[in-house]
């Protein structure tokens, strides 16, 4: 062995038992912790007046997202974005429920929530709630929001984390994406998650 093919030799080897080490160790811990940790019950009110629970999408994907309706742009590019992706899908995205979770209750009745999802994907649901049911579901998910104050008219802003969750048909939590995922990488996944579903 030149010295050389020694160095490449160890490497590899090195290389190979920490991705090893990673799949044994990290693979199902994460894996676990994510399936664990996201996601969880609520309850809630929809843009249509009615009490809605977790419970209520069971045997349906939920696409969630968090924001707010007064949310200058962000949110709503991300809610277009996700529209466009379940468009692209045709029927075939018919096992997936869109959500739009407002994290801004104090401002976003069901009667907002109701003209602001009609600008998007026609089965968007908007879920609104009290302060108090709005602060759980965003703690089961993760979720930071935080008010800005904007303008001394008492105009405000609202500081969020900005992630789509899927989650499956029994609830529990699957992938997450980016706010800045295009259109069409996030269709891709998600037939991917389809065509591998049981359902
Ligand atoms: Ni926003």
């Amino acid at each position: 062995m030149t010295k050389r093919t020694k160095i490449v030799t160890v490497l590899a080897a090195f290389t190979i038992a920490l991705a090893v080490i990673t799949v044994i160790v990290g693979g199902p811990r994460l894996e676990a912790y994510r399936a664990s940790q996201v996601g969880g019950p609520f309850t809630l009110t929809a843009h249509t007046g009615q009490i809605v629970t977790d419970r209520d999408f069971r045997g349906q994907y939920m696409l969630i997202y968090f924001g707010f309706t007064f949310c200058p742009d962000i949110c709503p590019a991300t809610l277009l974005s996700m529209s466009n992706a379940l468009e692209s899908l045709g029927a075939e995205a018919d096992p997936i429920q869109p959500i739009f979770i407002t994290i801004d209750p104090e401002r976003d009745t069901a009667d907002l929530m109701a003209s602001y999802v009609s600008y998007f994907h026609p089965r968007l649901l908007g879920l609104t709630g009290t302060a108090e049911q709005i602060a759980s579901v965003a703690r089961a998910y993760h979720v930071y929001y935080k008010k800005v104050d904007s303008h001394s008219s008492g105009n405000y802003l609202m500081d969020h984390t900005s992630i789509i969750y899927l989650m499956g048909p029994d609830g529990t939590y699957l992938s997450h994406y980016s706010d800045r995922t295009p259109p069409e990488d996030l269709a891709r996944d998600l037939r991917r998650f389809l065509k591998s579903s049981t359902f």
